[in-house]
């Protein structure tokens, strides 16, 4: 056993963390990240079974159970994760009957996991159902998109049309596009059930005036969508308020996802 903080998968989010708030997405505390941990990889580092404390869960994690995570702790700035890993990270394994968990790492000094696991453990449930290789969930208050979120209207259709129109890569990156939910409160489960509800057909949920959840098989594919996103809420701030001259029609989007093969929401076209 080596140590924790040598296994690729906690270098790997000590990175993304440092990415992230390099990118202006993760100011003080904002976001949160949630990576499933292959059980075995984890027993190479750290005697798994091993439990410091544990907690309660809001919700009902039994389709979890046993599995493994790594976690951003509560309060944690994403700046700081590479100083002190131990602090402002955790290992937590979902206990039998997915009631509680185990903390195996981390959280030194008594800490919790961020207050928006309900939305992170919903959102691997409902992605796990529908992609065995899921294995991340990401949140973070992605300036531009929190931006868009003033000024168009909230629905998933028109928001996806949006982004999908703003850059050609869009429709091929997000070809099932992309779920908005208006302002709620965070930090509860209310907010963690419409997130997943959403997460059931969307690899992107948008809260508006808040940021984004995303979600994905790895970091770098969470994190992809949300550059992809991100950059396409960039161009609609950009040239929103200028007299559009040519943009991409709805035949044009149709024939891109056509000729790269993609199974989009064809409904969200006006073929
Ligand atoms: P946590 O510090 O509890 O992770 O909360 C940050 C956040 O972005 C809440 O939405
Ligand atoms: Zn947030």
């Amino acid at each position: 056993m080596g140590g924790i903080l040598k296994a690729p998968f906690m270098k790997e989010l000590i990175r993304t963390c440092g990415t992230m708030f390099r990118l202006g997405w993760n100011e003080r505390n904002g976001g949160n990240i949630s990576v499933i941990v292959d059980g075995k990889e984890a027993a190479k580092y750290l005697d798994t079974a091993v439990s410091l404390r544990s907690f309660d869960l809001d919700i009902d994690a039994a389709e979890l159970e046993h599995r493994i995570f790594a976690v951003t702790r509560t309060g944690s700035y994403f700046r700081n994760v590479k100083t002190d890993p131990e602090y402002n990270l955790g290992l937590i394994r979902i206990d039998r009957g997915g009631k509680s968990a185990s903390l195996l790492w981390g959280f030194s000094g008594g800490g919790a996991p961020t207050s928006e696991l309900s939305s992170h453990l919903r959102s691997h449930i409902v992605r796990l159902r529908q992609d065995k290789n899921h294995r991340v969930v990401t949140h973070c208050h992605a300036t531009n998109t929190l931006a868009m979120t003033f000024v168009h209207r909230l629905d998933d259709r028109d928001f996806t049309r949006t982004l999908w129109k703003m850059m050609t890569e869009c429709i091929i990156v997000f070809p099932e596009g992309v779920g908005v939910l208006p302002w709620m409160i965070c930090g509860n489960d209310e907010i963690g059930r419409v997130t997943a509800e959403k997460m059931e057909k969307y690899r992107v949920c948008i809260w508006a005036q808040h940021g984004i959840f995303a979600a994905g098989g790895s970091l770098d594919e969470a994190l992809g969508l949300i550059e992809a996103v991100e950059k396409a809420a960039h161009i609609y701030l950009k040239v929103m308020n200028s007299r559009i001259l040519q943009s991409i029609t709805d035949v044009e989007l149709g024939k891109l996802a056509e000729a790269f093969g993609l199974n989009y929401r064809r409904d969200f076209l006006d073929l």
